[in-house]
């Protein structure tokens, strides 16, 4: 459909109607697919490392309270935001600094890039991190990092901030002390919800996953298992997604969060849905060609795959590829669709 042709009467009526506030519908490009202002885009993890280690000697946390390199979408400039809904940033942290105790309402995941000895601590229970990790900060929750070991630890935030601003509904607050009181021994959430156990008092809820962290080793050995009893998916390769173990759904309201395994010499079908999703490199390498363009992969580079756009993988060697995206969001909408070529 296309819009009525302009003549001089219905332009002096759209003007009037411009000074009341009121716009013509029929004068709107309609939009014929779906997708956003977004882009594809990769953040090289040569490239952006030795800033990332530059902002480590410029700033100290203190200053910063969290020191972290925002991934902003070259086509969202002025928002800070990777995708129209998601925030991905580099955060680092060098032996002996804590990030101080805060909490807002949008939630958030670490993904451990680099770096071995620090910690996140969540209401009270400290989370050790390692490479591979991935870490979930409940919206609302009390949260800190610090690094005990001996070297720079480094990970992806990835928040759902968009979405608390859309609904004006972004709150933050700063705890009395810089480190949290430790209420919980470590591994307390692991326990009670990382088992194939529940709490006998737990009720299910679509609130963010109770448990804290999933640990590289086990989703490796998983995904590795996987190979073993069939082929890979035609586009996704062998592909997961985390749980919140008490209810099987995503780990969060908004953000669905997977790993995937492209095996070496894997050329993978075109594949596109309406979520848009950050990509980050744990191990291998190859390429993903998203909307058109080719990227080459390594280890610790960022992509992002907009909604809807065309995404294809390579992979050279053994690849393991962790995402989230806002596909809770759309299903939990009712909007989410995909499409194979
Ligand atoms: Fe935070």
């Amino acid at each position: 459909m296309t819009a009525p042709a302009v003549n001089p009467a219905r332009s002096a009526f759209s003007s009037e109607l411009a000074a009341l506030s009121v716009k013509p519908l029929w004068e709107r490009v309609m939009r014929r697919a779906p997708g956003t202002g977004a882009v594809p885009a990769q953040w090289r993890w040569s490239e952006v490392k030795p800033h990332l280690m530059r902002a480590a000697e410029l700033i100290t946390t203190q200053e910063a309270e969290r020191r972290v390199l925002m991934l902003e979408n070259p086509a969202l400039k002025g928002t800070t935001f990777a995708t129209t809904t998601l925030f991905a940033g580099l955060q680092v942290i060098l032996p002996g600094e804590i990030a101080r105790t805060h909490r807002h309402a949008p939630n958030a995941l670490r993904f451990i890039v680099e770096g071995e000895g620090a910690y996140t601590a969540v209401e009270g229970e400290r989370v050790t991190m390692r490479p591979g990790d991935f870490v979930v900060t409940p919206g609302w929750t009390w949260h800190d990092h610090g690094n005990v070991g001996a070297e720079p630890v480094v990970w992806l935030d990835g928040l759902d901030t968009p979405f608390a601003n859309l609904f004006g509904a972004h709150f933050r607050e700063d705890f009395p002390q810089e480190t949290q009181p430790r209420s919980r021994a470590d591994g307390d959430a692991g326990a009670r919800y990382g088992a194939n156990l529940l709490p006998l008092e737990h009720r299910g809820s679509g609130r963010p996953s109770p448990l804290l962290s999933y640990p590289y080793e086990r989703t490796r050995e998983a995904l590795e298992r996987l190979a073993l009893s069939g082929g890979p998916d035609p586009a996704h390769g062998y592909k997961l997604r985390y749980i919140n173990p008490a209810t099987g759904g995503h780990p969060f309201p908004t953000m669905a969060v997977f790993m995937q395994r492209l095996p070496a010499g894997f050329a993978g079908a075109r594949y596109r849905a309406t979520d848009g999703a950050v990509f980050c490199v744990v191990e291998g390498r190859g390429s993903a060609t998203i909307g058109g363009r080719k990227f080459d992969f390594a280890p610790h580079d960022v992509l992002v795959a907009p909604s809807w756009e065309w995404v294809e993988f390579r992979a050279a060697a053994d690849s393991v590829l962790f995402s989230y995206s806002d596909r809770a969001a759309q299903e939990a909408l009712g909007f989410w669709r995909e499409e194979a070529a």
